[in-house]
């Protein structure tokens, strides 16, 4: 599947134009691409009680599974200036648990691969041992 990485970028930044951060300043949007075709996206969403603010990747997951579920072929992140921004850990890790074999996330240095990203990732499967 070619992915349209320009129009992922458009979808976040959109999606950070919506971020409540009022706290950090520092709005993020994020968009991803759905195996069976949907774009979705998220803001972050800060909090008074600064330690439980939500990642613009919590929100894309929300509308992830609000949608219809499903695995993440495509990913991409924003700062508030639209330029790309890496996923924080915990975030890789919640993009992990829902991303199809070879997920793309575009990156400070280019595509990479979510194991790129994320290597030797703790998973749904190491819980079957
Ligand atoms: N943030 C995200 O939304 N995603 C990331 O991957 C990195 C950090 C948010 C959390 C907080 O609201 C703000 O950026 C500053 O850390």
């Amino acid at each position: 599947m070619e992915i349209d990485w320009k129009q992922l970028t458009a979808v976040a930044t959109t999606a950070m134009e919506k971020a409540y951060a009022p706290y950090s300043n520092f709005p993020v949007g994020a968009a991803a691409l759905t195996e069976d075709g949907r774009i979705i996206s998220g803001c972050n969403v800060e909090n008074a009680s600064y330690g439980i603010g939500l990642c613009a990747e919590c929100s894309l997951v929300s509308e992830l599974f609000r949608t219809g579920g499903g695995k993440l072929v495509a990913f991409a992140c924003v700062d508030g200036k639209g330029q790309p921004l890496m996923p924080c850990g915990r975030c890789r890790q919640l993009l992990f648990e829902h991303s199809a074999d070879g997920m793309l996330l575009q990156t400070i240095s280019g595509i990479k691969t979510i194991n790129e990203v994320l290597p030797d990732a703790f998973g749904p499967k190491d819980l079957q041992k």
